[in-house]
């Protein structure tokens, strides 16, 4: 049994964002709609070791919200997080890397794009080698990741290279590459069943669409609704195409380009609080919810 839960939905700055007044933002902050967190997954197949998709910024606040997360067996010091998995090295990715620097071992898992990130940078220091193992981890490549015991957890990653770009804070630092930004196969040994994880895409390829077809469960960028959403609402001057996040909407959005992909269940994650997806009467919710897709939210449980 694979189980995954929706640790945070909201993209980068979160639902709301500390310094926005947009509408959505606004409703967040009255009780109007639900708040949401940063966006990262945990995944596990036997409730006991769990492997974190991704680290965000309110990584200490969203363990407080799930049990299954909390330290077991009255031990002094103990956590069910056996493994982080990094996506990409942005900021609402790896900054609750910094939350978990209280010497509890677990392995994070990375592309060496990302690993380098994090090495160049000392405050990850404070992830101290003795207790956490940097594995790096490669496009199509499968790997098992290893329960706290050591022993292979019972579920198979097999990372793959997306469109996307280097992290905002290094933009102009240094160039793309394949590598920045990655998908993530989950494959459950005991039945079979698979997920994808895709929180930032830039722009949906044939082979995109061949891969995520036929899945039990597909969790997938939703950062916008439109590619120029954030310019029409005055809320900045950059397009999802130039953030490296394909729209929902468009004749190249998730909507269209992933219409004829076979899957059980299709989650949107990674939602900027400017999309107006997040309220649940617009139109454009509507149209997410007649092309089948789900709108995640924090604390949302799927059991494959
Ligand atoms: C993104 O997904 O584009 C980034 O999270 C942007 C950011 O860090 O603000
Ligand atoms: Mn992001
Ligand atoms: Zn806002």
């Amino acid at each position: 049994m694979l189980r995954i839960v929706i640790l945070g939905a909201a993209a980068g700055g979160g639902l709301p964002q500390w310094n926005c007044g947009c509408a959505n933002c606004v409703d967040a902050r009255g009780g109007k709609i639900a708040a949401s967190t940063q966006a990262s997954l945990a995944v596990s197949v036997d409730d006991t070791n769990w492997f974190l998709i991704n680290a965000a910024p309110d990584l200490r606040q969203q363990l407080s919200a799930t049990p299954r997360l909390h330290p077991k067996h009255c031990a002094l010091r103990h956590s069910p997080i056996a493994g982080v998995i990094l996506t990409n090295a942005e900021v609402d990715a790896v900054a609750g890397l910094l939350s978990m620097r209280e010497t509890s071992p677990f392995a994070l898992y990375a592309h060496p794009r990302v690993l380098a990130v994090l090495q160049s940078n000392p405050i990850f220091d404070v992830l101290n080698p003795a207790h956490v193992a940097r594995v790096p981890i490669a496009p199509g490549t499968p790997f098992i990741p290893d329960s706290a015991d050591g022993r292979p957890a019972g579920f198979e990653v097999t990372p793959f290279a997306v469109a996307g770009k280097q992290a905002l804070y290094l933009e102009g630092a240094a160039n793309t590459d394949e590598g920045d930004t990655i998908g993530l196969t989950l494959r459950d040994h005991a039945s079979g069943k698979t997920a994808h994880i895709v929180t930032a895409c830039a722009r949906i390829t044939a082979d995109l669409v061949a891969r995520l077809d036929g899945a039990d469960a597909i969790f997938f960028d939703g950062t916008l609704w439109r590619d120029d959403e954030l310019i029409r609402s005055g809320l900045g001057h950059k397009t999802g195409a130039r953030m490296g996040h394909v729209a929902m909407d468009g004749p190249d959005g998730a909507l269209a380009r992933l219409d004829g992909v076979n899957a059980k269940r299709k989650v949107f994650v990674h939602i900027n609080n400017s999309n107006p997806v997040w309220q649940r009467d617009s139109a454009e919710r509507a149209a997410v919810t007649r092309a089948g897709w789900e709108i995640g939210h924090d604390g949302m449980e799927i059991v494959l």
